[in-house]
């Protein structure tokens, strides 16, 4: 492994992982630009995480998160969510991929609980503030930083926790953390919490596989 010079106990080496080993599929949202999905993308590339996207999803085959997937050359699928048998097409489909973690980015809908039966514990998703403030159904998108704002906080930042069947409720793996400026907008609070979710979610894989966490 290859050392920074800037490395110091306060700024540890991001490690190069050789190897990647776990297998993952990202689950995206109808409406997402798709950027944590490619940052996972690029870190399971790169050696940045001991990991590598297998699979992505989306309900829907125009969103533009998939056609970004599809330019990464990982293998897409899309199927209604809203079909009765839609828990058994997804475990079916994350089983035929052999995916051993599932990372939500964007998807705003629960996962039937049979899903969250078969990944138990193995299904994350990262939120643009820092739970358990700002969570809940309905707390997404320029929501939340609309509220971040409104309640006057000092800082925000993001969140990588495991799913669980409530909306943000379960246990946080991971947060990082920056400043709200007195001048932010929405827009520009989103900017700044969005270039931390990039790294924060590679590295709580990256934990989470190390079994550094546990809900
Ligand atoms: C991110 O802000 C994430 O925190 C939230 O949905 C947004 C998805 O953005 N869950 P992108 O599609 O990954 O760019």
């Amino acid at each position: 492994m290859k050392l920074s010079l800037e490395a110091s106990p306060s700024n540890p080496p991001i490690p190069n992982y050789q190897f990647p080993s776990a297998r993952l599929a990202v689950i995206v949202g109808t409406k997402g630009r798709g950027s944590n999905m490619l940052a996972l993308v690029e870190a399971g590339r790169h050696g940045k995480m001991p990991a590598s996207v297998e699979l992505v999803y989306g309900s829907n085959p125009e969103a533009p998160a998939l056609s970004a997937a599809r330019e990464t050359g990982v293998p897409v699928a899309s199927f209604s969510d809203r079909e009765t048998d839609f828990d058994a097409l997804l475990i079916g489909l994350l089983r035929g991929y052999e995916i051993d973690l599932v990372c939500l980015a964007g998807y705003l809908r629960l996962l039937p609980p049979h899903v969250l039966h078969a990944y138990r514990n193995r299904v994350l998703n990262i939120h643009p503030a820092l739970l358990p403030k700002f969570g809940g159904k309905g707390m997404f998108g320029h929501h939340v930083h609309e509220a971040v704002l409104a309640a006057g906080e000092s800082e925000s930042g993001c969140s990588v926790h495991y799913v669980t069947d409530a909306y943000d409720e379960g246990a946080v793996i991971h947060q990082l953390r920056c400043p709200v400026m007195p001048d932010d907008t929405p827009d520009s609070l989103a900017a700044r919490v969005l270039a931390l979710e990039h790294r924060a979610y590679p590295e709580a894989v990256g934990m989470v596989l190390a079994g550094l966490t546990s809900e």
